[in-house]
């Protein structure tokens, strides 16, 4: 099983990085294959309209790259900072880099970082544009704050149990859809 994981942060020292670096790890304790795509390091160009039918024809490597990446995942998780009430503009470019179905048949876990733990509208916001894409959203989601971290030398790190079992939940919730709708998609 593949899981592509997309950080919608391009501060270089990420609460919302720290995060997803968490569940990447929960995800590799349980033999997932896990491919992190950063933002920060692997930027994409804006959306070019004219390839909206067809965004494999951008002429972006990273984009050509990222729908790929998209294609082989089982599932997804999106992470998102709180930027003015919503989601990142980049997660949002990002996911106009996609088809308009480029979701079908995959399960998609939603995570977010705000100043308090008051993250719920990336979420919420992301909810909506994850079914546009065909894509099914998990019930489990997580908002953190930036109490629920530490300051390391590179960064973060996630400190808050309660944001630990959070986690553990949202990766278990991921990993049983993602086998389920591997084995039999409902959208062919
Ligand atoms: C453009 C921008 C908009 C922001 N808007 C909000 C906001 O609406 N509400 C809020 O509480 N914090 C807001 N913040 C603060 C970020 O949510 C906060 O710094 C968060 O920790 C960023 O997550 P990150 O460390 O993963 O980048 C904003 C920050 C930026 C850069």
């Amino acid at each position: 099983m593949k899981i592509l994981i997309i950080c919608g942060s391009i501060a270089k020292k990420s609460h919302t990085r720290a995060l997803l670096k968490y569940c990447e790890a929960l995800l590799i304790d349980r033999d997932v294959e896990v491919e992190f795509w950063d933002l920060l390091t692997r930027p994409l160009s804006f959306v070019i309209p004219e390839f909206h039918k067809d965004p494999t024809q951008t002429p972006n490597e990273n984009v050509k790259a990222l729908n790929g990446a998209v294609v082989a995942a089982d599932g997804i998780i999106l992470g998102s900072p709180l930027y003015h009430g919503s989601y990142s503009g980049v997660l949002k470019n990002a996911l106009d880099n996609l088809p308009y179905d480029a979701l079908k048949n995959k399960p998609v876990g939603l995570v977010s970082n705000g100043g308090m733990r008051n993250g719920a509208h990336p979420c919420e916001h992301l909810r909506l544009v994850v079914r546009a894409l065909y894509g099914y959203v998990l019930q489990s989601q997580i908002g953190t704050g930036e109490k629920d971290y530490n300051e390391i030398a590179d960064g973060f790190e996630l400190e808050e149990q309660e944001i630990k079992d959070r986690a553990v939940r949202l990766v278990d919730e991921l990993v049983a859809f993602a086998s389920v709708l591997k084995e039999r998609p409902i959208n062919k």
